[in-house]
C-alpha cells in the first residue's frame, strides 16, 4: 500500500482554512487554533484564494502572515496542505495582462471576476503562476509543516465549458491537433469533414466548436474536449514541476470534482500523486437519502479507482452549502455517516469547506464549523468533533487499508462527451451517468464494491466488467475485453455498444463493432420508445417493464436469456449469454427498471462466486463497504434510514472502537455508521 503523504501517515481531519480573510482580527486567528484543537483537526488547507494578499502588486511577495499562520499552527500539531492560488487571479494581473483573461464562446474576453477564469494556455499566466508557485515552494517546501501540496483550485470549474476560445487557444488546439493527426487529410477523413462542405484545406481554418460556427463535425467536438482536458493537465503538471523543484518528497494533488463533466479525471491519473476530491451532495433532498447515498458512493468510487489507492475527501460541508437552489441541513448522525461513507470508500481524510464562515462576500452564510457565533456549542461544532474523535482513535486501523472490489463498471468521459452529442435515438438526454448508477446499484444494495474505471485502465484483475452503453468502443478496450472474457472473466455489455470508433466515426459491418464476436450478438436497430408504445421483457418466467430504449438484435452464437412480450419486435431477444473462451458474456438489451437489474445482479453474482462483504440480506437503505487490510478487514455498515434496522450477523465480528466482539443481532440507529473487524 502506498503512502504518499510520507511526513503524516494519519487520517487527515480539518479543512480549507482562509486567515488571509482575518489578518486585520488577531484575537479570531488565535481563536482559530483553540478552537481547532478541540475538534481534533490535524491538518488545514491555506492560501488557496490568497494570491492577492500573498503577491499584492507583481512581484512583490508578503509571505510573513503565511508563516506565522504555518508556524502558529504546527506548535499545535496542525500541519498544513499548501495550495497554489491559481484557483482566483488578483487584479493586478488581469488589469495589466488582458490575456490571462478567458474568452468565451462568443468571442468575447471576461471582465476580471469569479475565479478559475484563466487561460490555460497564455505563456502570460504561465510565467506569472511559476514565480508565485516558486516563491512559495522555496520558501514553504521543506517546511516541516506542509505535507501536501494542493495545486490550483477545482480546475475547469468555471460554471461554463471549462475552455477558453482566445486566439493563443486555437494557435494550440491547432498545434495539438498536427500532433494528433500529422497530415489534414488524415484528419479531414477521421472528422468525415465531407459531410456539409466542411473538408478543411488549411489548419488555420480549424477553430473550436462554438454555437455562430461549427458544431456538427462530432470528432472536432470531442477533440476539443480532450484539448481542453489535456491543456489543464499540462497546465497543472507545470504547476507541479514548480513546487517539486524544491522538495520532490512533499506530494502533489488537486481538488477535483466527482462526475465532473468538463474534465476527464482519468487523464490526470499519472501526475497526481494522491487523488482528492470535493463531496457535496444534496442530503435530505428526497423521500428517501438512498438514491444520494448511492450516487455519493459510485462518485467516491470513481474517485478511488483512478488510482485505486486511497483518496482525500478535501471538501464537505459540515452542515449545509449556500450554492444548491434549496440548501438543507444535515439531519442528527448524517454529518458522521457521511463522512465516514467517503472513509468506507477509501478516503484517508475528512476535510471541510470551510473552517470558519467568511464574514462577507458570496460564501458567507455557507456552512462552516465556526459560525459568525464564533464558540464552540453549537451543533455542527460537536458533530465535527466527534469525527475527529473517531478518526483519531482508527486511524492506525484504517490508514492502510483500501478496498479491493472484484467488480469494475465502465464509466469513461470521452463516451460520455460522444454520447452527449451523438444525435441519435433520444436528443433529450441519454442518461449515460444515470444508466451507470442503475448499474451499480444493486452491487450497493448487496454491499458488494465496485472499482468505476474508464476504458483505458486494465480489467484482468475483475471477476465481473460492466459496460453499460460503451457507444464510444475503443480499440484496446475491445482487445482487453475479450481477453478477460476468453480467460474467464464474465463481461456485460448493453444497448448503444460499440457504434463508433475514437474518432466518432460508425463502426463498418455490423454493432457493437469489435467486441460483437464476444458479445455473440448482432444489433441492427434502437428504438427510442415512449408512454405510447410500452413494453417489457419476459426473463426467467417474470415480466419487466422496459423504458426509453430498445435494442433490436439477432443471435450470432449467443443464447437468448429473456424476450420482449410486446410490439413488432414481441419473441426477439433482450438479454442474451454467450460462452467465449472459458468466460462469459452478457447483452442487455434494453434499458430496464431497477427491478430487473436487481434480480439480473444478484443472480449473477451468485452464478460467477463473488462475495458480499457481508453474508446477510441486508434491510432497504443499508449497505456495507470493506477495506482490506493485512490481516483483517474493516467492514463499514451504514444506515441511511431516517430509522433504525436490525441486521442479522452472518458471524462473529469485533466492533472497532471497543474491541468488543458482536454476533446475532446488529442495531443500526437512524444515520449510523458502524465499523466492524473481520481478522483474518
Ligand atoms: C467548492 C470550492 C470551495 C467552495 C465550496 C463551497 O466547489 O472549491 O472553494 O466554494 O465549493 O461549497
Amino acid at each position: 500500500m502506498k503512502t504518499p503523504i510520507k511526513k503524516f501517515t494519519k487520517m487527515l481531519h480539518g479543512g480549507d482554512y482562509n486567515p488571509d480573510q482575518w489578518l486585520d482580527y488577531p484575537d479570531i486567528l488565535k481563536q482559530d487554533i483553540e478552537l481547532m484543537k478541540k475538534a481534533h483537526v490535524n491538518c488545514v488547507s491555506l492560501g488557496i484564494f490568497a494570491w492577492a494578499t500573498l503577491e499584492p502588486e507583481e512581484g512583490v511577495y508578503n509571505f510573513e502572515w503565511l508563516e506565522e499562520v504555518i508556524n502558529n499552527l504546527y506548535k499545535e500539531g496542525i500541519y498544513t496542505v499548501l495550495a497554489t492560488p491559481t484557483g482566483a487571479m488578483p487584479h493586478w494581473l488581469t488589469e495589466k495582462y488582458e490575456e490571462v483573461r478567458q474568452v468565451r464562446e462568443n468571442g468575447v474576453r471576461n471582465l476580471h471576476g469569479g475565479r478559475h477564469n484563466f487561460c490555460f494556455t497564455s505563456q502570460i499566466m504561465r510565467e506569472k503562476t511559476r514565480a508565485i508557485d516558486t516563491q512559495l515552494a522555496k520558501r514553504f517546501g521543506n517546511h516541516p509543516a506542509v505535507i501536501l501540496w494542493h495545486i490550483s483550485n477545482e480546475m475547469g470549474g468555471n460554471g461554463s465549458d471549462s475552455s477558453c476560445h482566445c486566439p493563443l487557444c486555437q494557435a494550440a488546439f491547432r498545434e495539438w491537433l498536427k500532433n494528433k493527426y500529422k497530415t489534414l487529410d488524415s484528419l479531414n477523413h477521421a472528422w468525415w469533414t465531407k459531410f456539409w462542405a466542411q473538408t478543411y484545406t488549411s489548419w488555420d481554418q480549424i477553430h473550436s466548436p462554438v454555437s455562430n460556427g461549427v458544431t456538427t463535425v462530432h470528432g472536432l467536438n470531442l477533440d476539443w474536449k480532450r484539448f481542453v482536458t489535456a491543456q489543464m493537465v499540462d497546465f497543472y503538471k507545470e504547476e507541479c514541476n514548480t513546487v517539486k523543484k524544491y522538495n520532490k518528497d512533499i506530494p502533489v494533488t488537486t481538488n477535483m470534482m466527482g462526475f465532473f463533466k468538463c474534465l476527464d479525471y482519468f487523464k490526470f491519473k499519472e501526475s497526481v500523486d494522491i487523488i482528492s476530491w470535493d463531496s457535496y451532495p444534496s442530503w435530505h433532498g428526497e423521500e428517501d437519502d438512498v438514491n444520494v447515498a448511492i450516487l455519493t458512493a459510485a462518485s467516491h468510487n470513481t474517485m478511488r479507482s483512478i488510482k485505486k489507492e486511497p483518496f482525500l475527501l478535501m471538501e464537505s460541508t459540515p452542515s449545509l452549502t449556500n450554492w444548491k437552489s434549496i440548501n438543507t441541513l444535515k439531519r442528527p448522525n448524517m454529518h458522521m455517516l457521511s463522512s465516514m461513507q467517503a472513509v468506507a470508500h477509501g478516503s484517508n481524510s475528512v476535510q471541510y469547506f470551510q473552517w470558519r464562515k467568511s464574514r462577507g462576500a458570496s460564501e458567507k452564510l455557507h456552512g462552516a464549523v465556526v459560525d459568525h457565533y464564533g464558540k464552540d456549542d453549537t451543533r455542527v461544532f460537536k458533530d465535527v468533533t466527534e469525527v475527529g474523535i473517531r478518526l483519531e482513535s482508527l486511524t492506525e486501523m484504517i490508514y492502510k487499508t483500501i478496498n479491493k472490489p472484484k467488480v469494475a463498471i465502465i464509466v469513461d468521459w470521452e463516451n460520455w462527451w460522444a454520447i452527449d452529442d451523438a444525435q441519435g435515438p433520444n436528443n433529450i438526454d441519454m442518461k449515460y451517468i444515470e444508466t451507470v448508477i442503475d448499474h451499480y446499484k444493486p452491487f450497493w444494495k448487496m454491499g458488494i464494491d465496485v472499482d468505476l474505471i474508464d476504458m483505458e485502465q486494465e480489467i484482468d484483475n475483475y471477476k465481473l466488467v460492466i459496460a453499460p452503453m460503451t457507444y464510444m468502443m475503443k480499440e484496446k478496450f475491445g482487445e482487453r475485453v475479450k481477453a478477460f472474457v476468453k480467460n474467464g472473466g464474465c463481461f456485460v455489455n448493453s444497448y448503444w455498444s460499440g457504434i463508433v470508433n475514437e474518432t466518432d466515426l460508425c463502426f463498418l459491418g455490423s454493432f457493437p463493432g469489435i467486441i460483437g464476436e464476444v458479445v455473440g450478438i448482432r444489433s441492427e436497430e434502437l428504438d427510442a420508445i415512449n408512454e405510447c408504445y410500452p413494453n417489457s421483457i419476459i426473463y426467467n418466467n417474470r415480466s419487466y417493464e422496459v423504458k426509453d430504449l430498445c435494442d433490436l438484435i439477432h443471435l450470432q452464437g449467443a443464447k437468448a436469456e429473456a424476450y420482449y412480450e410486446k410490439d413488432f419486435y414481441k419473441g426477439m431477444p433482450a438479454l442474451t449469454r454467450n460462452e467465449y473462451g472459458s468466460g462469459l458474456a452478457y447483452y442487455i438489451a434494453v434499458r430496464t427498471k431497477a427491478d430487473f437489474n436487481e434480480d439480473f445482479y444478484t443472480e449473477l453474482i451468485k452464478k460467477i462466486g463473488i462475495e458480499k462483504n457481508m453474508n446477510v440480506k441486508l434491510p432497504y437503505g443499508v449497505t456495507v463497504s470493506k477495506r482490506c487490510g493485512e490481516d483483517r478487514d474493516l467492514l463499514f455498515v451504514q444506515n441511511y434510514n431516517s430509522d433504525s434496522v436490525t441486521i442479522e450477523l452472518d458471524k462473529q465480528y469485533e466492533i472497532a472502537e471497543s474491541q468488543t466482539t458482536i454476533s446475532g443481532k446488529l442495531e443500526l440507529a437512524a444515520y449510523d455508521c458502524v465499523i466492524l473487524v473481520d481478522k483474518k
